[in-house]
């Protein structure tokens, strides 16, 4: 399969040394395209600013911004089979970039913040027979909000994730999951290695590949 994956945060600018941001360290994203890569996919990895190495073999797009980010998944879909969205796209941007470092004479400044477009959501129109996979990283009501976005962003699996533990989401090696499909199975994962959890969730996606293609030569 040709598999376009995202990963990392995204930055968006205040001024040209200041930045909105979260904690994704893109250990998720970059553990997905590792695997994907071994077993012999071709993965695009479009990438927020993160102290990771690209994986060997994939093809590596760097991004800072949500808006630049979306750009590239537009136009690396068209090629792909699959997208697979493990970045953590910042849900606001500032509405003004200042050109010049603001300067800190006030004690407090007020900063107006604009939706940035949801990737996903956006990208309705041009799923087609794509496999899209999403992450849904939450502190509270996790599968409630999981089975929402599947919904919502029109996804084929959501990968529910409690952030609000110390051991599985932000920053850490290991990860704690629940993988939720569209056809409502839920599938809860023990805490286990990144690596463990991208490799479920790419026999997932191939055994969904795989049935796409049965039920597609089945139609000829
Ligand atoms: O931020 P949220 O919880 O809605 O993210 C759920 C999914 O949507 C993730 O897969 C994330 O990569 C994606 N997303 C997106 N565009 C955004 C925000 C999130 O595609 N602006």
């Amino acid at each position: 399969m040709r598999i376009l994956i995202t990963a990392g945060p995204t930055r968006e600018a205040i001024d040209p040394v200041r930045f909105l941001s979260n904690r994704s360290s893109g250990k998720m994203g970059y553990c997905l395209a590792r695997v994907a890569a071994r077993r012999g996919h071709g993965v695009t990895l479009v990438s927020g600013p993160v102290a990771l190495r690209p994986p060997e073999g994939v093809t590596f797009v760097p991004v800072t911004s949500a808006l630049e980010m979306l750009a590239a998944v537009k136009r690396h879909l068209p090629r792909c089979d699959a997208l697979i969205m493990a970045a953590a796209v910042a849900d606001w941007r500032p509405r003004n970039v200042s050109p010049q470092k603001l300067k800190k004479a006030t004690a407090s400044r007020v900063l107006c913040l604009v939706p940035t477009p949801d990737i996903l959501a956006s990208l309705r129109s041009k799923k087609g027979r794509r496999i899209f996979i999403g992450f849904a990283a939450e502190t509270e009501r996790l599968l409630a909000e999981a089975h929402r976005k599947l919904r919502d962003k029109n996804l084929d699996l959501i990968v529910a994730n409690d952030v609000s533990r110390r051991d599985a989401g932000f920053e850490v090696d290991t990860n704690r999951v629940t993988l939720v499909d569209a056809s409502g199975r839920v599938q809860a994962l023990p805490l286990m290695t990144k690596m463990k959890v991208a490799a479920r969730i790419l026999d997932w996606l191939e055994a969904c590949g795989l049935s796409a293609r049965v039920l597609q030569r089945s139609a000829e």
